[in-house]
């Protein structure tokens, strides 16, 4: 049976999902969601009502919890938080829970669904662009542990996923570049006409395009790769100098995305680095850091987890559109961030 244009499925080993991409989804989500039952909407203080409550109107019974923005809220006592409206409310295993939010609320909102009771049904309304060409999709739920990101999860796939670019009218400009680098990411490495666009076209106009393809790669690498035994892994291009940017800076004045964009930087060809560069001063994404020592950031990248003995393996980009993943001895990752740090 043909699919629609606006859906987009996602097989996994727990079942099949979709995803919309509609312009006003929200408004109408009662077309795409069982909302017939109890839902826990849980969205954080930044993401205007709007949002929430087009989702709580259109519910049988909602409860709506709205914690502190910020990936703070990401930690434990919000999961006892969550779980803990799940039984006060009396949610068994046929209601829902709903997040709307950013990454954070659909990482930590996930989780609290992933494990109540085993497992109840998850929508994620994701309404950050970083969130709705990335962390939507995949199945991956998390909350942070004792100051490590991520430590706390589980794969646990969405029922659906509702993407409205709509939504992003209220996102800070700082906010879109800050999910431009994720799909940014995803170009260099699978679509060279995507980075064409990139390139040549206004982000404004494409950014439906642009959440598309991004959306398009993204389901390929994790139908391929559920649970990043191998392929996943290409996700992290530019993850490695990204988190270790990310934990040595003090300051924390980045975004994720833009320590990704510096990231990427290092792990290309010359000729597609010069590119790169171009783009990430189009899309307002940075391209060095000035307010991080170096040598702190060569140190911290040693610890990285993808280090084996004395060998790392990277993603690298030898002409865009396409990926490899390179084993190298510590020193000549080393010699290739000082080029560029
Ligand atoms: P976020 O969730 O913190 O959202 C950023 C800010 O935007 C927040 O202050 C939020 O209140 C605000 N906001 C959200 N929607 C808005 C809207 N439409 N208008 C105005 N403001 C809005 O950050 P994020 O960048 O979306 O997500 C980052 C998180 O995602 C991190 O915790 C990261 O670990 C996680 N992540 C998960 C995966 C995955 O595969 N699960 C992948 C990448 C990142
Ligand atoms: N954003 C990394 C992943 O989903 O695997």
């Amino acid at each position: 049976m043909p699919v629609a244009d606006n859906i987009i499925p996602v097989k996994t080993s727990l079942g099949a999902y979709d995803i919309i991409l509609e312009r006003g989804a929200i408004s109408n989500v009662k077309e795409y969601l069982n909302l017939d039952r109890k839902v826990l909407v849980v969205t954080d203080s930044g993401v205007p009502k709007e949002y929430s409550q087009a989702i709580a109107s259109s519910s049988k019974a909602p409860y709506i919890v709205t914690l502190e923005q910020g990936e703070t809220s990401k930690n434990i006592n919000n999961y006892t938080l969550l779980i803990s409206k799940l039984v006060e409310y009396g949610f068994t295993r046929s209601d829902c829970v709903v997040a709307v939010g950013g990454g954070v609320i659909g990482d930590l909102s996930g989780f609290a669904a992933g494990t109540y009771m085993r497992g109840i049904d998850f929508y994620n309304v994701p309404t950050t662009l970083l969130s709705q060409v990335d962390s939507s999709v995949g199945g991956k739920t998390a909350i942070d542990f004792m100051g490590i990101k991520n430590n706390v999860g589980a794969f646990y796939p969405p029922k659906r996923v509702i993407i409205d670019p709509e939504t992003l009218k209220t996102l800070p400009n700082r906010q879109i570049s800050n999910g431009l680098a994720e799909a940014l990411k995803m170009a260099l490495t699978h679509d060279a006409e995507l980075f064409e666009l990139f390139e040549q076209g206004s982000v404004n106009e494409n950014i439906d395009i642009i959440i598309k393809r991004s959306l398009l790669i993204k389901k390929s690498v994790v139908e391929s790769d559920e649970r990043e035994g191998g392929l996943r892994r290409v996700l992290n291009f530019g993850h490695t100098l990204a988190h270790a940017i990310e934990s040595e800076n003090e300051m924390k004045n980045l975004y994720h995305g833009e320590a990704v964009a510096i990231g990427m930087i290092p792990m290309c060809d010359e000729k597609v680095r010069a590119r790169l560069i171009k783009v990430l001063l189009k899309l307002n994404l940075p391209c060095e850091i000035s307010t991080v020592d170096a040598e702190r950031i060569i140190k911290a990248c040693r610890n990285d987890k993808k280090l084996q003995g004395d060998e790392i393996t990277l993603v690298y980009v030898p002409e865009v559109g396409s990926f490899d993943f390179l084993k190298m001895p510590f020193s000549q990752y080393e010699r290739m961030l000082r080029e560029v740090i």
